[in-house]
């Protein structure tokens, strides 16, 4: 028995164990000898911070030269109080077992490597602080976001991830097959794949939600979806979480009052219970995230709508390399003046015009914007969309056509709007926007685990 008989570090660390034995497995982070003592940094990744021991050369032989960064090691030894400032607690090392060497060939010496050098070995990577943290933070926030929506007791939905439907309509879903494609030669004869006709990866799991949401009321989904975004940016992956929730009997006010009270409640979960980890990486990653932390925070979110944005965009004397008119989606330059610049905080952009949108989403009164909304960030830019959506049969249906889309395809959700349709709001955040925004790291590809993004996967 191993585990049974193990200490965790986490736990030398929070509790009062002084002057106890204990067994503690990890991995060696630094360490260094002097001619009577040797100090040692070991983690068993339980927490962010590591344990220090203390080894009395006079009294015990090590073999040095396996007790480098990256070895595994088994200790036994007393918790004592510190002697220096770090921590609370450290251990009195009694004996030290080498478990598997990690020799001077070890990729992550004591030095900071780039994070372009750290993509190159993501099953390496893992072992380094800056990934500690962040994946600390990505589970911490994971489990807000089902807290959240858990207490108020909507109801989890686990979204398909293969689809005949593209969502959005963006025509960047992969498709899924299992055809040979190399034994394809002209025309595709779907009679032969395994479902008989065209599948995709979906883009988003919003259609199935609703259906949920108008009959279990509040629902969310919370999984992989999947996007050949053409945009390689340090934003966009190809595999990449979203949250959707989805509710009937919401309007558009109700759904951006939700979304501020979400976006609060997960961020200050993390301010207060990443406390170690968001330290290391104001230190070493972003020296202003106390401030990003306190734009959420602070303040009620501000609204504009887009006509609104327009205006500013085109008051603000700015040369932008596409002038913002109604009509045409705002650029990245647009959106990150207003969020960077002109308010410095986190803003809703609201009823875009009608054309660019989905088709789901609801018409004004005025028949030319949508009520929709997007959420964008500083330094990040958007990390949800959301909207009311057309409950009104005939009117979806016109927006499908309009589009250019199968309605035959949609059939199935145009039916949810037949019998018993009813008012209905949903959004979708992007999991890793936001755990950018949280971590202050600057590329999607450093917050997912095994990033599937730009045009090569390892
Ligand atoms: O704005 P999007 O495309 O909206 C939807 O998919 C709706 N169905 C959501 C809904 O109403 N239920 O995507 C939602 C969010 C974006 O705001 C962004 O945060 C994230 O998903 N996102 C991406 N994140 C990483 N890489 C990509 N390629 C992304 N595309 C969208
Ligand atoms: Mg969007």
């Amino acid at each position: 028995m191993i585990h049974q008989t193990r200490t965790k570090v986490k736990d030398v660390l929070a509790e009062n164990k002084e002057g106890q034995e204990i067994l503690v497995w990890g991995w060696i982070r630094s360490s260094r000898f002097s001619k009577a003592l040797g100090f040692i940094q070991i983690n068993d990744g339980s927490s962010f911070e590591s344990l220090q021991l203390v080894i009395d050369l006079n009294k015990m032989v090590v073999n040095k030269s396996e007790l480098l960064t990256g070895s595994c090691i088994k200790v036994s030894g007393k918790v004592v109080e510190s002697q220096g400032g770090n921590q609370d607690w450290e251990l009195q090392t009694s004996r030290i077992e080498v478990v598997g060497v990690a020799d001077n060939t070890y990729p992550l010496q004591k030095k900071r490597h780039r994070f372009e050098f750290l993509r190159e070995i993501p099953h390496l990577r893992t072992k380094s602080n800056t990934f500690l943290a962040v994946f600390k933070v990505r589970n911490r926030l994971s489990k807000a976001i089902h807290d959240f929506f858990q207490e108020k007791g909507f109801l989890y939905v686990h979204a398909p991830i293969l689809t005949v439907n593209d969502c959005e309509g963006g025509g960047e879903a992969f498709q899924a097959t299992n055809l040979n494609l190399d034994e394809i030669n002209g025309t595709v004869d779907y009679s032969n794949d395994f479902f008989k006709q065209k599948v995709f990866l979906t883009v988003s799991g919003q259609l199935e939600a609703e259906p949920f949401a108008l009959s279990h009321g509040e629902v969310y989904t919370f999984g992989p979806t999947f996007r050949a975004d053409p945009s390689d940016t340090p934003r966009h992956a190809a595999e990449f979480w979203m949250i959707e929730p989805e509710m009937a009997f919401y309007d558009f006010e109700d759904l951006r009052l939700l979304i501020q009270e979400f976006i609060k409640s997960i961020t200050l979960t993390i301010k207060e219970e990443c406390q170690a980890e968001l330290a290391f990486l104001k230190k070493f990653v972003e020296p202003e995230l106390d401030a990003r932390f306190d734009a959420i925070l602070d303040h009620d979110f501000t609204s504009i709508t887009f006509e609104e944005a327009v205006d500013i965009l085109n008051k603000s004397g700015k040369k932008f390399e596409n002038k913002a008119v109604w009509g045409e989606d705002l650029g990245i330059e647009h959106e990150r003046y207003l969020v960077d610049e002109h308010f410095g905080k986190p803003i809703f952009i609201t009823d875009y015009p009608e054309n660019f949108k989905s088709f789901y989403m609801r018409l004004n009164d005025d028949k030319k914007s949508v009520a929709c909304l997007d959420l964008l960030v500083p330094g990040i830019g958007e990390i949800i969309t959301g909207s009311q959506r057309e409950e009104r049969y005939d009117m979806l249906q016109s927006r499908l056509q309009s589009k250019g889309l199968e309605v035959e395809l949609y059939q199935w959700y145009l039916e949810t709007r037949r019998w018993g349709s009813a008012p209905h709001s949903g959004f979708g955040l992007g999991l890793e926007r936001i755990l950018m925004y949280l971590t202050g790291m600057k590329n999607i590809k450093d917050v997912i685990p095994f990033p599937r993004a730009g045009r090569k996967l390892y």
